[in-house]
């Protein structure tokens, strides 16, 4: 059983990692969910977090409400994706979950510790709060056991050229974790996850599985596919945050490559994550790997397996 923490700013994708890390029982205890500034305001992401176990029916989960802004600067959210209230625009109401009184940094920090060497930290979001982690406690990097990240890019970004949204957002602190030394570091960034576009066939299977979890994601990735098709003219939508949730039930449903990488946090290519393959460049000392492909077969059947088990067929047939 893996023990993981989902640092998230819940968003339409985050909302489905989720969902998928909570029905893997037997695999996953998903300990926490801390929330973080990001898709929308810290606010929003944090009723979010309350809104998706409320779906999920499963209101003993903590969440932990985090960092309010990046660390150094200010920047824009990503509306025209998630909706204004980061989930689709659904009208949902509040929820009326407690959130716990700890900040996420304290208590990642202090969970890290209580379990050290066992955590898993998955952060879907800007990396504000690990990065606070890091620099408020010298010892967190050495609890940790993992992180699995989704966050950067290789080759392409989609808030400019190079950079993409989760480190655009929060440069500084994307460069401080990758700088921090963790054991294990695994970035899922847009190359391997433009291989995970749930497809409209996809998405009118939920709407006919019809289970409240099930209607609940058509629902919400409406306003996501409208997204995808105004600014890329794509059909469908791309499930960014859930690659990571199904690499760590099954790592083969991404390749990776050994790497050093680095973020930039100023001019042209602000926000962009340097990816150097050490295949090729030897002297760089590998700080994470890197997933460059995914699955797309491998990913819709997990994410099938785990959420609908009994339409898995009817999903693969369309794969
Ligand atoms: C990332 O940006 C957010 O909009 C998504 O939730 C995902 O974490 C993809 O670039
Ligand atoms: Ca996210």
């Amino acid at each position: 059983m893996k023990k993981i923490i989902i640092d998230t700013d819940p968003g339409i994708d985050d909302a489905i990692a989720i969902l998928l890390a909570l029905a893997a029982k037997e695999e996953l205890e998903v300990q926490a969910l801390t929330t973080v500034n990001g898709n929308v305001d810290i606010e929003k992401v944090t009723q979010n977090a309350c809104k998706i176990l409320e779906v999920a029916g499963r209101m003993d989960i903590p969440v932990y409400k985090g960092n309010a802004k990046p660390l150094e600067r200010p920047r824009d959210h990503c509306e025209e994706f998630h909706g204004d209230d980061g989930l689709g625009n659904l009208g949902m109401k509040d929820s009326e979950k407690q959130i716990e009184e700890e900040h996420a940094v304290d208590f990642l920090i202090r969970k890290a510790r209580e379990e050290k060497g066992e955590l898993i930290l998955v952060p879907i979001g800007p990396l504000t709060n690990i990065a606070q982690a890091v620099r408020q406690d010298p010892e967190f990097v050495h609890n940790v056991r993992e992180l699995v990240i989704m966050g950067g890019a290789e080759h392409g970004g989609n808030m400019s050229p190079h950079a993409e949204f989760n480190f655009w957002t929060d440069p500084e602190a994307a460069k401080i974790v990758f700088g921090a030394g963790f054991e294990k570091v695994t970035m899922i960034g847009l190359d391997a996850t433009s291989y995970v576009f749930l497809s409209p066939t996809l998405r009118e299977l939920l709407y006919l599985i019809n289970t409240p979890v099930s209607r609940f994601i058509h629902k919400m990735t409406r306003a996501y596919a409208d997204g995808h098709w105004e600014i890329e003219k794509k059909l469908g939508c791309e499930l960014c945050d859930v690659l990571t949730i199904a690499y760590l039930l099954d790592e083969s449903v991404a390749e990776t490559v050994d790497a050093f990488v680095d973020v930039e946090t100023s001019g042209l290519c602000d926000g962009a994550s340097v990816v150097y393959r050490t295949f090729y460049y030897p002297d760089k000392k590998k700080n994470c790997q890197v997933a460059v492909k995914a699955d797309t077969k491998k990913f819709f059947e997990i994410f099938f397996r785990y959420l609908f088990p009994e339409y898995l067929e009817a999903a693969s047939r369309e794969l």
